[in-house]
Parts: structure tokens; sequence; C-alpha cells
């Protein structure tokens, strides 16, 4: 399905992502660990082609999107829709017309130009947000929900692409755990349910151990681990970070510093001791 061959990218001096490879021959959540600067976000992005790769292949059911130029392009990044930390919604726009911008692909500068929408495409937003139960939400703000609620409008917004492959870069690394919990079994759930891959950068071993079919440990911008999750052992795990008899998984969490009550807004601190 997914075959990634010897795929490089160097910026000058500095190879982020150094001759990896990966095949993906049928649908499954894969979890994405390493330590900072690891190579991870560079991986999805090359993945979705936000980034260009320096050399190799990127196949999908046998073609090389790696060489794909406008609409094939464009199409492309429609079947691997990206899901970020920050949930990139557009915050004073009301939760339905976020998700029904998972369509801008799709639809003519005129109609974009009006925020015209089709009365089907506003139905199936309104049943895929109520499938991750936030349809009450619809009409609000974005930036009144939780963090937890944006991240799921966010995966919403993915899925009116209808895409094969859903690319999350840390998309819990900005929640608390009630929400981190939420927002990774509604992905797990869209890949159990419609069979789409899910592909997640995750900073913490227990999230990847927790919910992921395969886990894919990278350092130094090459993967150095490709297993279930029950081989990712604490030995293994610091093989990937690189850490000494020190190392401690919960060094790897995401911890919550603060939550601003007035705002929703969580302000994350990851822990330093291993960055
Ligand atoms: N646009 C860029 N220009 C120059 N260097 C970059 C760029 N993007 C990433 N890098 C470098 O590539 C390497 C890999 O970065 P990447 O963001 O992929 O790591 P990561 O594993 O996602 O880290 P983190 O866990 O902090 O998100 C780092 O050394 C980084 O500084
Ligand atoms: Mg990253």
């Amino acid at each position: 399905m997914l075959r990634i061959e010897k795929l490089t990218k160097r910026f000058g001096a500095n190879t982020a992502v150094d001759t990896a490879n990966l095949d993906i021959d049928k649908p499954v959540m894969i979890g994405i660990i390493g330590r900072s600067g690891a190579g991870k976000s560079t991986l999805l992005r090359m993945i979705n082609r936000l980034a260009d790769a320096t050399e190799g292949r990127i196949l999908f059911e046998g073609r090389d999107v790696t060489q794909l130029t406008g609409k094939a392009k464009r199409a492309w990044q429609s079947d691997c829709a990206m899901i970020f930390q920050q949930f990139n919604l557009v915050p004073r726009m009301d939760v339905v017309s976020n998700v029904l911008h998972g369509t801008l692909n799709r639809r003519s500068t005129f109609a974009t130009m009006f925020n015209l929408f089709p009365m089907e495409d506003i139905h199936r937003a309104i049943d895929i947000l109520d499938r991750l139960g936030i349809a009450e939400h619809a009409p609000k703000r974005a930036e009144a929900l939780s963090g937890g609620q944006q991240q799921r409008v966010a995966i919403a917004r993915a899925l009116m692409q209808d895409p094969k492959i859903i690319l999350a870069d840390e998309p819990i690394a900005s929640l608390d755990p009630m929400n981190a919990q939420t927002v990774m079994e509604a992905l797990r759930r869209i890949h159990e349910e419609d069979g789409r891959t899910v592909i997640a950068n995750l900073h913490t071993l227990d999230t990847a151990r927790r919910y992921c079919d395969r886990v894919v440990g990278m350092r130094d911008g090459r993967i150095v681990f490709d297993g279930l999750p029950e081989q990712l052992t604490s030995g293994v795990a610091r093989e990937i970070y690189g850490a000494g008899e020190e190392f401690s998984e919960a060094a790897t969490s995401t911890q919550i510093e603060t939550l601003d009550a007035s705002t929703h807004a969580l302000r994350p601190t990851r822990s330093e001791a291993l960055l």
C-alpha cells in the first residue's frame, strides 16, 4: 500500500531524515517515537508533500507520489490528511465551517470566496462531528471549545477529505490526559471502523504501546526500530532515545503546566530531560 524507500531529507549539512525505509502492506495504526529533532515531523511532512524529499521514493499503491505536481499532488494531499499539535483551525470561524474547509481542495474559487457549501457537505460535516461526539458544538466558534474538542474538529476536517491515510504530528502533545485519551480513541476508531491507516508522531511511549499496532523508532534521522508494541522494551526505548541508564519512561511524557480557564488554552511543557 505505502512504501517508503531510502527517503532522505537534508537541510544544508544536516540530514533530518536519513535513508528511511518503511513498508505498510495493510491499514494499520503506527506510532512514531524518538527524541526531539529525530526527524519525525520531517518524515510525515515528506509523505504529505509539505516538504520535498532530497532523495528516495514514496510509493502509494505502486505510484511514486514524490514526483506528483499540480492537481495530482493536491489529490494526494487529500488522500493523506494531516493533523497538527496546534489543531490549525480558524479560531473565530464556527466549527462546522472549519470542518467544511476539509473540502476546499475540490471546490471552486468562487464557492470558496463566498463561503458556499453544498447542503450535502453540510450534512456530512454534522454527521462526522456527531460521530466524534461534538455535533452540539457545530455552531460555536472553534476558539470556544476545549483543546480536545478542537483537535476532534481538526480530525473531522481531515475526515471530510475521506483520506486513506491520516498523518498526525503529535496530536495530543498540547492536551491534558483526559482529552488526550479521547483524541487517541477517536483516531483508533477511525482506523478500526473505516480501515484508514493512521501514522502518528507521539511523545509518550505508553501512548504508542496502548493505541498502536506497530511502533517505529527514529534516532538521528534513521529508523532504528520497527516492531510490535510488546517488542518495545525499556532497553529498546533507551536505544531509540539515546539515553543512558538514568533513562526514565516518564521523561518521554508531555506534562501539562497550566490550564488557563478563561480561554481553555493549554500550555504544555515538554520534559527537558531528553531534549
Ligand atoms: N525547515 C527546516 N530547515 C532547517 N532544518 C530543519 C527544518 N525542519 C527541520 N529541520 C531540522 O531537521 C531535524 C529534524 O527535525 P524534525 O522537526 O523532523 O524533528 P522531530 O523529530 O519532529 O522533533 P520534535 O519532537 O521536536 O518535533 C532537526 O535537526 C531540525 O532542526
Ligand atoms: Mg516534530
